[in-house]
């Protein structure tokens, strides 16, 4: 007997590289025990696979396919795997069409098998949902609980670690655990269901987020179990709202069906004529701001839907007095799917603070909803958009200010007032001015918050930021003349 020995559940290069010393000895499948981990095994003492000779030049033909598929295969939980794959190299080596009996029934398991493995790899993308603690030094960080079915984890790695690498993370699974600082990837033992945290802010919005895709109409429930299985739902914020909103759907679907259609306002309509492309196909246009940013999810008026995680809709309370209006998302408010939360929001913050202004009174939002970038290495390089982006952008803009109808804008930077004004202008020729727009709202500009991040000369940042304080107290300093207009 021989005992090949694998480092652990999904080592695709330690059973590749002993595949290839036991087939060179024509030794069969049935002589050979695959054994994960280096514990000594209790009933008997093969000889090891390293002992044997073997010459490293001899090469293997076979289709290729088939190290795809047992890349796959490696990663299921089924103990008898290594040895499936190790005697489909040996039937490969003289049967080397063998792949397309998909009858045979080692061919059969094999495909099985692969195509559970990414099923569940899939699962594991689309279902790991992270929420948010504080780390031992008060730092934020990221962490997730999963439970996948098989040994993907480390497969799967590389799928988190390039969609959230600017952030801190950890993936606990009952398999193994992934924790990401920002630089380095270690892969850790298992972990259990307790380790990993219940509750954040991140469940809310999932669960806004969830509550607002669903579409009664289009509820079909075997379907949406088969692809959202049951037995991930005690880990998905939004699953507790399936029951009730299936349970409400045939009455909410009839009630959509006996409403009278609605109809966009005289203004919105006007407007939306003079735009080039329709947002979503024959759908009605919205008719309140919870419409307008559910469909703003599914906007592809231009290609940066392609790249960026999600859309960032703006946000704030919908009777807000001012709206100050960015350029795009960063990198962070990409992944977390809400404006200036990221190092440009904090500036912002700050300002804010400085004044006296609180934030969560005003309505904050960009020109451009979703994130635009370049990769460099690990990075996501944030890129201006361009004036057809910043052109097929405005109908949502647009749709804001109707629905939130502040007193006052905040463009800040010259994206959001090319948006605004709907030609390129310099901050520096409007900025002392209160512009009047066409529906009447006054305007005024500012820098973009991250302009001063960028300035390298300590006290020009400090005169900058001066001035942009400055700014945000003219906006404050303008509302109650704007909220009591005859006072
Ligand atoms: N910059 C912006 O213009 N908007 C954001 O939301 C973040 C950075």
């Amino acid at each position: 007997m021989f005992v090949a020995r694998l480092a652990e559940p999904a080592d695709f290069e330690g059973w590749r590289r002993q595949a290839r010393v036991l087939a060179q000895w024509e030794i069969p499948a049935g002589d050979i025990v695959w054994h994960v981990g280096d514990e000594p095994l209790d009933l008997f003492d093969g000889q090891a696979v390293d002992d044997l000779a073997h010459d490293q030049h001899v090469r293997f033909t076979v289709p290729r396919e088939f190290p795809d598929l047992a890349e796959q295969v490696v990663c299921h939980r089924d103990p008898e795997r290594f040895g499936l794959l190790y005697r489909l190299l040996l039937r490969l080596r003289q049967e080397p069409d063998l792949l397309k009996v998909v009858t045979d029934p080692d061919v059969h398991r094999l495909n099985a098998m692969a195509r559970t493995v990414r099923r569940d790899l899939h699962k594991m993308t689309a279902f790991v949902r992270f929420r948010e603690v504080r780390d031992a030094v008060g730092g934020t960080m990221f962490v997730a609980w999963f439970e996948p079915e098989h040994f993907i984890v480390r497969r799967v790695s590389a799928f988190f670690v390039n969609r959230f690498s600017s952030m801190r993370w950890a993936i606990l699974t009952p398999l193994a655990s992934l924790h990401w600082d920002g630089t380095t990837l270690q892969v850790a033992e298992g972990a259990a269901r307790p380790d990993a945290p219940h509750e954040d802010a991140m469940e809310e919005y999932w669960r806004t987020y969830y509550a607002n895709i669903f579409n009664p109409a289009r509820l079909k429930i075997k379907a949406m179990k088969a692809e959202m299985p049951e037995k991930y739902w005690r880990n998905l914020p939004e699953a507790a709202l399936i029951a009730p909103l299936i349970a409400g759907a045939s009455q909410r679907m009839s009630a959509m069906v006996k409403a009278e259609p609605t109809h966009p306002s005289v203004r919105h309509a006007r407007w939306q004529s003079r735009q080039e492309a329709p947002a979503y196909g024959t759908a009605s246009a919205p008719s309140d701001w919870h419409q307008a940013a559910t469909a703003a999810r599914s906007c592809a008026r231009c290609d940066l839907c392609r790249d960026a995680t999600q859309t960032v809709f703006g946000s704030g309370p919908l009777d807000a007095p001012v709206m100050f209006v960015g350029e795009q998302p960063g990198d962070q408010e990409d992944l977390a799917g809400k404006p200036f939360v990221g190092p440009a929001g904090q500036a912002f913050d700050k300002a804010m603070a400085q004044v006296g202004f609180d934030r969560r009174r005003a309505y904050v939002t960009n020109a451009v909803k979703h994130f635009k970038f370049t990769v460099r290495g690990k990075r996501r390089i944030h890129e201006s958009p361009n004036a057809g982006e910043i052109k097929a952008c405005r109908f949502w803009l647009g749709l804001e200010r109707e629905f939130v109808r502040p007193r006052l804008i905040v463009a800040m930077g010259a994206t959001a007032l090319m948006s605004i004004l709907g030609k390129a202008t310099t901050i520096s020729s409007v900025r002392d001015l209160t512009t009047t727009l066409e529906d009447g709202t006054p305007m005024i500009a500012t820098v973009h918050p991250s302009y001063l991040l960028r300035l390298p000369d300590e006290a020009q940042r400090e005169k900058e930021t001066a001035r942009f304080v400055a700014d945000l107290n003219r906006a404050k300093a303008m509302l109650p003349a704007l909220l009591d207009p005859i006072r």
